[in-house]
């Protein structure tokens, strides 16, 4: 055992009560009454960097929640490598789902469940537990290292956005490693090569000035519900095909090598799917492989509709108003400003007559492709293959990063996505976990990927 293996195995309990601390802080960060925990949480990340011994570790203030930064520069003559990762998270609801309660970090069958403990305080805490790690066993660190840690990341992110193109020269570094990701399985260590980006919308829909009795107005009153429906239906058809015209026509091809892989898929990841969803057939375009629809295509999705009566009982009732919440998500080279204009005007004409529609952008953010041949990714590779035993897979990833694809622009540094989360973490959704072996393992893995990086 190397000296920082032998760190990692007698700290683990502590890493494992750091890591705790820090998911017991609920830090939602699109529920504006979290703002005070967002604060706290980011607060909480700070005090990690400095205990690490970080020369420089503090919270910068922006228009909505902190930014920590933290930096050690030491090491003369290194490359620099900028760590990116997010202290926030995802709302909890449904939370009657949740068999602990989602902010109480709770250890079961070798995992941790909490709200946050993969996506990303988990993924971010095992990457600070390796530069603990190497900082503990040789007062140093083999490269210089930056931290930019946001809490806005599953809000839209705006804040890191202005930052990165405002202060570009002190992000400067020779690459950037985001551990935010996901491999297909324990046994199968993955590097990601690719990220969609996304566009999300939403539309709202007008009808009469208020809301109207159906038996009186029913047979001349708009209804904005229903002319929703009709849009939502337009839009995309039965067979997973997409009908705003133009959109397809950004799509960049895949290589020749992606093509196989997705033909064959030799991990079964859409047999996996299958599996983790519970369904008995996969949905969308049939003429595309599986992995195809989910790596290298364009999707739209509604994600909720409000309006009308949900209540109990009946309410006979023509609503005034209806809103979608409804996204893109998008391959590279179709850009979410590019995507957004197609998808208002499709939606525009779409629209039946006698309601108003307005189309309103939330945020978006860019799909991402790396170069695998980049030599911060081979030492990832290699970095994998000493602590599971087997070179990774090179797979790309459905969800979407956007800080990523802004790192690569405006930084020209290489990205290494390398993260350790499971197909069955349920980021987003109740009972959210993160495997404690994939923790001690991630830490492993980072620790050894700073050595082969110096
Ligand atoms: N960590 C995820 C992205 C992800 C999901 C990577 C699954 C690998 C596997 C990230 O926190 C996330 O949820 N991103 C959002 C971005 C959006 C809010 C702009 C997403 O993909 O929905
Ligand atoms: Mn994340
Ligand atoms: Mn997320």
């Amino acid at each position: 055992m190397t000296q920082v293996e032998t760190y990692i195995s007698e700290h683990k309990e502590r890493f494992l009560e750091d890591l705790k601390g820090w998911l017991r802080i609920p830090s939602i960060s699109t529920l504006p009454e979290h703002r005070a925990d967002v604060r706290r949480a980011a607060e909480y990340a700070v005090d990690q960097l400095k205990q690490i011994g970080f020369e420089q570790a503090e919270l910068m203030q922006t228009q909505r929640h902190p930014l920590v930064y933290g930096e050690w520069l030491k090491a003369a003559g290194k490359p620099t490598l900028l760590i990116y990762g997010h202290y926030d998270v995802q709302p909890v609801d449904p939370l009657n789902l949740w068999d602990s309660p989602p902010f109480e970090p709770t250890i079961r069958n070798g995992n941790i469940y909490c709200r946050g403990a993969c996506d990303d305080k988990g993924q971010t805490m095992l990457v600070l537990k390796a530069l603990e790690s190497l900082m503990r066993v040789s007062g140093s660190l083999p490269i210089n290292v930056k931290v930019l840690i946001e809490g806005e990341e599953e809000a839209g992110g705006e804040s890191i956005e202005q930052y990165v193109k405002t202060y570009p020269e002190r992000l400067r570094c020779d690459a950037v490693f985001i551990c935010d990701t996901h491999m297909p399985a324990k046994d199968i260590p993955a590097l990601i090569t690719g990220l969609r980006g996304i566009t999300y919308t939403e539309v709202e829909v007008h009808g009469a000035k208020h809301d109207l009795h159906s038996g009186t107005y029913g047979g001349v009153a708009p209804n904005p519900l229903h002319a929703l429906a009709i849009i939502i239906s337009r839009l995309k058809d039965a067979d997973g095909h997409i009908h705003i015209p133009g959109l397809y026509e950004h799509v960049r091809k895949p290589t020749h090598a992606e093509k196989e892989f997705w033909q064959h898929d030799p991990l079964q990841i859409g047999r996996a799917m299958l599996e983790e969803m519970g369904v008995s057939q996969l949905s969308g375009e049939l003429e595309y492989p599986p992995l195809e629809r989910i790596w290298g295509r364009p999707t739209l999705e509604v994600h909720g509709i409000v309006g009308g009566f949900v209540g109990e009982g009946a309410k006979t009732v023509i609503p005034a108003v209806a809103k979608a919440k409804i996204s893109l998500r998008l391959p590279p080279d179709l850009t979410s400003e590019t995507a957004f204009k197609l998808f208002e005007r499709a939606v525009l004409d779409v629209a039946p007559a006698g309601v108003t529609v307005a189309v309103h952008k939330i945020h978006g953010g860019e799909g991402v492709l790396v170069l695998p041949d980049a030599p911060p990714v081979e030492a990832a590779a290699r970095a994998l293959k000493e602590v599971y035993g087997k070179d990774p897979v090179f797979i790309r990833e459905g969800g979407s990063i956007p800080i990523a694809a802004l790192f690569y622009e405006v930084l020209g540094a290489p990205l290494v996505l390398m993260g350790f989360g499971l197909p069955d973490d349920n980021l987003h959704a109740p009972n959210e976990k993160y495997s404690l072996d994939q923790f001690f393992n991630g830490i492993r893995t980072v620790a050894s990927f700073l050595e082969k990086m110096g």
